[in-house]
């Protein structure tokens, strides 16, 4: 069993972003929610160990991630990011999905590979790549490694339709697969197609809720600045 434990944990830059964040959580589907800005990327970053705790304790299986070799973090925890443009360093698509398999020595999922990109892609400079294109194969360069817990930042980002459904059969497969997930993202209609276990939600009040993804409801989104299920535009009148 996969787990992620924050204790008194604080985050941020030089001032903190949030504080006092306790939780912790096992394998399943685990969706991160806050307004722009409110501290989603620093929270996944922080845990995946790019980010160093300004206080308090993150464990994830019981390893300190800031701590470990880059190596070692990247077997056990696929970060995908927001911005799928800052984790190209390859010239080539396909190095660029080979990348962590060399590093890390891991075999690898090829089947996510095969369903995220587009073969024709493979030669091409990951940087000339249209932003659906880069982010797809962003997402299949870190998840390839087939990691025990994976921490999706705004996955679906830039998505068309059937990349979006392509995604979420993925998730649907890792849940299978016994990993612990956490997917940051505005699209709360769109990922109740995974049926979430769990809800982190960045209030305005800059504490962390967490609860079962059934008692989420558009009062508790839209009180922490949350696109709701059901969005009404304009005057209420
Ligand atoms: N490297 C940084 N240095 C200082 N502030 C940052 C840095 N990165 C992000 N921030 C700020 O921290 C806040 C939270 O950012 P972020 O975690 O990216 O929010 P979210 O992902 O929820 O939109 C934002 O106000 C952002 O501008
Ligand atoms: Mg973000």
């Amino acid at each position: 069993m996969n787990s992620i434990i924050a204790e008194k944990l604080s985050i941020g830059y030089t001032t903190p972003l949030l504080t006092h964040i306790f939780f912790k959580l096992n394998n399943g589907i685990h969706v991160l929610l806050g307004a722009n800005g409110s501290g989603k990327t620093t929270l996944l970053k922080t845990i995946a160990g790019l980010i160093k705790p300004l206080s308090g304790k993150i464990l994830v299986n019981n390893k300190e991630p800031y701590n470990l070799k880059r190596k070692e973090a990247a077997k056990i925890i696929g970060y995908t990011w927001q911005n799928p443009y800052y984790g190209f360093i390859e010239a080539r698509v396909i190095d660029e999905i080979k990348f962590i398999l060399k590093t890390t020595g891991i075999e690898g999922d090829w089947e996510i590979v095969e369903m995220l990109v587009d073969k024709n892609l493979y030669d091409r400079d990951p940087y000339t790549l249209s932003g659906g294109e880069a982010k797809k194969v962003s997402l299949a360069s870190v998840l390839v490694a087939d990691q025990p817990i994976w921490l999706l930042d705004e996955p679906f980002n830039e998505l068309d339709y059937e990349g979006t459904i392509t995604l979420i059969e993925i998730i649907k497969r890792a849940r299978k697969k016994n990993k612990l997930i956490i997917i940051s993202t505005h699209l709360v209609p769109l990922i109740d197609n995974v049926k979430p276990d769990k809800y982190l939600l960045i209030k305005k009040d800059k504490r962390l809720e967490i609860g079962d993804w059934k008692q989420l409801d558009d009062d508790k989104l839209s009180s922490a600045g949350v696109l709701t299920r059901r969005i009404i535009c304009g005057s209420h009148a």
